[in-house]
């Protein structure tokens, strides 16, 4: 069953991607049967046709104005090739007049756009500097533009705004924080398994985003790491947890620098917003006075939370993580593809018709 799903899957994605690098200039013949499409109830037809009608020409801006969300996805699913060399500047001009969204918006630009410099001046100047940093509110997009800004060197930091400076890694820290993602990923003995692949926790399991345990001392996430931790511990959204980790560090054969590299980067994800953990900050742990695993009470003795900080409005700063840069995956060109199969298949071929 689930392998059937996925040949429909590589099939849909296949047909998908031949109608995004079908040859542009063949694409008029069809524009008609697109612009037709533009008024289809499903999403995934609009986006198609927004697709095509882009690669025939169309600007991105009456497009949008027509329909919005199907231009962004369209223009999520398409590579900087398949997209007219003014799509990045469109881009920005529509996030700035508010023609779409920033979040979306920004995230397409910076994955798009090959002048690094112009983007970084783009983006520095919607940096609101009464607020602190900005990106706070643009959802996923900040996460995405950080790492694209991650590693550009023309600019130089000092001309930074303060929020950029203090997120910014230089690369042997994004190294030590990379490997920290790695290792909290690792299928065996990995933090995953029980606080999930964006920290959420699950049933029974506790989150570490937005965690007061992650945040402060860095030694009290560590020394459970080595010795466990078993009690009820309170979330500061009222959420109750009442379990027991088993200690991990040395079955899981992590060295100190490796539990010093997992919290930076739980510690800087997710919303959480951190300084880089060294060996040094975590060398020296307490133990628990009767061996053991930790209980809450006695762990909190020596490493108190301080919920205050984490509540809306308190003095934490709480900024966006800095996270690997993923292009997005293949999900529009399976939709497309999918539509294609039923619908556009018959415009592809009268297309191909026409071009002999
Ligand atoms: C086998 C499951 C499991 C694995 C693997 C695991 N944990 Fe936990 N963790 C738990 C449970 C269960 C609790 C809650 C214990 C309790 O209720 O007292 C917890 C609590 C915590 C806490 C304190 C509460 C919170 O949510 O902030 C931290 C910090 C933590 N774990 C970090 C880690 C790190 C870092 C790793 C990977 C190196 C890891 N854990 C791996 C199960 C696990």
């Amino acid at each position: 069953m689930r392998g059937a799903r996925f040949e429909v899957e590589r099939a849909a994605r296949s047909l998908g991607e031949l109608l995004l690098s079908l040859d542009a200039a063949g694409l008029p013949a069809i524009e008609a049967d697109l612009v037709s499409l533009l008024d289809d109830p499903m999403p995934a037809k609009r986006a198609l046709a927004t697709a095509g009608l882009v690669r025939a020409g169309r600007p991105l801006k009456e497009l949008a104005e027509r329909d919005r969300d199907a231009l962004l996805s369209a223009v999520s699913a398409m590579s900087a090739e398949q997209l007219p060399a003014s799509a990045v500047t469109d881009l920005m001009a529509m996030v700035d007049d508010g023609t779409v969204d920033t979040t979306t918006g920004v995230l397409e630009a910076a994955r798009l756009a090959t002048d690094r410099e112009a983007l970084f001046v783009w983006l520095a100047a919607k940096v609101d500097p009464a607020r602190g940093l900005g990106f706070d509110q643009w959802g996923d997009a900040h996460r995405r533009a950080m790492a694209a800004l991650q590693g550009m060197h023309t600019v130089d930091r000092a001309d930074w705004p303060a929020g950029y400076r203090e997120y910014y890694l230089d690369p042997p820290a994004e190294e030590v924080y990379l490997r920290g993602e790695a290792l909290y990923h690792v299928e065996e003995g990995g933090c995953i398994k029980c606080h999930g692949p964006d920290g959420r926790g699950a049933e029974g399991f506790p989150p570490l985003a937005d965690s007061p345990w992650v945040m402060g001392d860095p030694r009290r996430a560590a020394t459970i790491v080595e010795h466990g931790l078993t009690g009820e511990i309170v979330m500061h959204d009222g959420r109750r947890f009442h379990s027991t980790m088993d200690p991990l560090r040395q079955g899981a054969n992590l060295s100190g620098a490796d539990v010093a590299a997992i919290l930076t980067y739980i510690r800087r994800s997710w919303g959480n917003f951190g300084p880089v953990v060294t060996y040094e900050d975590i060398k020296t742990l307490p133990s628990p006075s009767e061996g053991g695993v930790w209980k809450v009470d006695e762990v909190l003795m020596h490493f108190p939370l301080a919920y205050d900080r984490l509540l809306p409005g308190g003095d934490a700063p709480r900024r966006p993580g800095v996270a690997g840069w993923h292009a997005p995956r293949g999900g529009l060109a399976v939709l497309l593809g999918v539509v294609l199969l039923f619908n556009v298949l018959f415009a592809g071929m009268t297309y191909l018709a026409n071009r002999r």
